[in-house]
């Protein structure tokens, strides 16, 4: 079979990436929100997470300074707020208002959910060693919420420029316990 070079810089568009989430923050008087792709699980019991937020980004200092977050996992509908929210900063914009997006209080960390999401984890910041060098947040899942109503959800993948992957079949294969 033929094969030819592939970049390097493109290597994103291979590897598909988990649901396209939107990040919350809360600190002080100020509330923002931006897209991650770049997340990853690495603890199941209890769920830790691994996410990389740029230092660029208004939200990483947010999370930084308040140690905690709400990720929320949006489907198909919300696609274009979902872009738009990231390629917009929160430095000179209020996204809620912007867009608009619907919020509503959490239990357990002051960032808000967003009420038109799937579903909303509610994290706090338990390691920040990789921050400085990786912009990377370990992240525990604290709380669960689930939008009962929503059947058959379809989350979105970012494959780079703008090109997302939307979920389809379902397929169910025998998996030995954890
Ligand atoms: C689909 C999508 C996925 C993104 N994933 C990430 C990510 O994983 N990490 C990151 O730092 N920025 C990511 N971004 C970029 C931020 O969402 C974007 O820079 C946003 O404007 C940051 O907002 P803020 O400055 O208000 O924090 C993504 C953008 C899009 C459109």
């Amino acid at each position: 079979m033929p094969k030819k070079n592939f970049p390097l810089s493109k290597v994103n568009q291979l590897l598909e990436h988990g649901p396209v989430l939107m990040l919350s923050t809360s600190f002080k008087e100020e509330t923002n929100v931006m897209a991650l792709s770049w997340h990853m699980m690495i603890g199941f019991t209890p769920p830790i997470l691994a996410c990389v937020v740029k230092k660029q980004r208004h939200s990483f200092n947010l999370l930084k300074k308040s140690k905690e977050c709400v990720l929320s996992i949006p489907t198909v509908e919300l696609a274009k707020k979902v872009v738009e929210v990231g390629n917009t900063s929160g430095s000179k914009v209020n996204k809620f208002e912007e867009f608009p997006l619907l919020e509503e209080p959490a239990s357990k960390v002051k960032a808000p959910l967003l009420t038109e999401c799937y579903a909303n984890l509610e994290c706090k910041v338990i390691d920040m060693k990789m921050v400085e060098k990786y912009n990377m947040f370990i992240l525990e899942v604290v709380k669960v919420w689930i939008r009962p109503t929503k059947k058959a959800p379809r989350t979105i993948h970012h494959c780079g420029n703008g090109v997302f992957v939307v979920d389809g079949d379902v397929i169910k294969l025998t998996s030995k316990k954890k």
